[in-house]
């Protein structure tokens, strides 16, 4: 497989391209099978439906890798939240966790079981993908997932979470580590049932100040990479931590590729990271409204990364009114401008 050799830094033909979010509503055959679906979260749910929008974007636009359809927010729903997603206004947990009563109440061992119709979607895409593109599991961080079950929304300020943080850190880090532990096993089980790669993403890393942001999330990053590569070396794992270009001297650990997000630029990625890490990324999501944009950012970033130690993404994901044949351009593009 082309994109996970390129994970290992091993040479191929062209530098790899995906997409974040590129199984979404942009696509209108996307939005037809969640109709059918219910919502999303019916959707997530149904192995059958998952695996059709995982490989639609696979079909349409080329993309060397197709990410599993689900979200990071189904863990703490199976460790027992209650969750909803709100038209207009995303995400929600009803009841937030307040305190050790409601952490007891959540179960490790519940919500590995209970994402059970995650591994059956992994297994049902692997029968059908094409054998030289590779499968992205996935999960969030444990601080990003932490910070939704702290706010049981998103946030602007991060004001309890951050209390928490502060104010009863012994607890934060109780939380931590039940998440840490839920996905430790939860990305094994989508490794055994046939993801390739696995990604981890940590939305909201740039809420935190540099040493809040190692001692609360990194470090767990970490432990779960460390675990996983312990297991399965010939596995690649992908870190992105949203949003921290001023703390990449600090970043360290047992991982393959890191994400790169579109507000760092690349020049400074490659000084940090280049010869640690192969880096993912990081052309601006919105560049995908015009051509001639895309063409520019693609420039930019071959003339940086010079087809080598590279794999090409957006820097976040894509947005649902960008126009199909945009995306398909972006694709095509990169495939031929990297060319060896
Ligand atoms: O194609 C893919 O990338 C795979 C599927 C995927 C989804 N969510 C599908 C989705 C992945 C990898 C995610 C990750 C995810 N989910 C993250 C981390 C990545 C990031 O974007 O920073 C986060 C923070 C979430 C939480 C989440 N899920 C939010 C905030 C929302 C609503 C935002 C919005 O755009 O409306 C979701 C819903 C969601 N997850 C959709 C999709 C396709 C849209 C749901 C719909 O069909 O209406």
């Amino acid at each position: 497989m082309i994109f996970v050799d390129a994970c290992f830094g091993k040479p191929t033909p062209y530098t790899p391209v995906w997409m974040m979010r590129q199984a979404g509503r942009y696509l209108p055959e996307y939005m037809k099978v969640r109709a059918q679906a219910g919502d999303f979260l019916s959707l997530c749910k149904n192995p059958a439906k998952a695996c059709e929008v995982t490989l639609q974007p696979v079909d349409i636009l080329g993309v060397d890798a197709a990410i599993l359809f689900s979200d990071i927010l189904v863990v703490p729903l199976e460790m027992g939240m209650k969750l909803q997603f709100l038209k207009g206004e995303g995400p929600v947990f009803s009841e937030p966790i307040k305190n050790q009563q409601d952490l007891d109440k959540l179960s490790v061992e519940k919500a590995v079981e209970g994402l059970e119709y995650v591994y059956e979607t992994i297994k049902l895409i692997r029968g059908k993908l094409a054998a030289d593109k590779a499968l992205i599991g996935f999960c969030g961080a444990p601080w990003t997932l932490a910070t939704y079950m702290i706010e049981g929304q998103g946030t602007k300020t991060y004001a309890l979470v951050k209390k928490l943080i502060y104010s009863n850190p012994q607890f934060m880090h109780a939380l931590l580590k039940k998440v840490t532990e839920v996905l430790k096993l939860y990305m094994e089980r989508q490794i055994q049932s046939g993801a390739n790669v696995v990604m981890i993403f940590d939305s909201w890393a740039s809420a935190l100040e540099e040493s809040a942001y190692f001692e609360f999330s990194w470090s767990y990053m970490k432990e779960i990479s460390s675990y996983l590569k312990a297991k399965f070396p010939d596995v690649p794992v992908i870190l992105f931590p949203k949003g921290i270009s001023g703390y990449l001297d600090k970043i360290d650990g047992d991982f393959d590729v890191f994400g790169v997000d579109w507000s760092t630029p690349m020049e400074l990625a490659k000084e940090k990271l280049g010869d640690k890490y192969i880096l993912q990324g990081n052309m601006e999501p919105t560049r995908l409204y015009n051509k001639d944009a895309i063409d520019e950012g693609i420039e930019h970033i071959v003339n940086v990364m010079k087809n080598e130690r590279h794999i090409f993404n957006l820097g976040h994901g894509i947005l649902p009114d960008i126009p199909v044949e945009h995306a398909k351009y972006f694709i095509k593009q990169v495939q031929k401008l990297t060319k060896k």
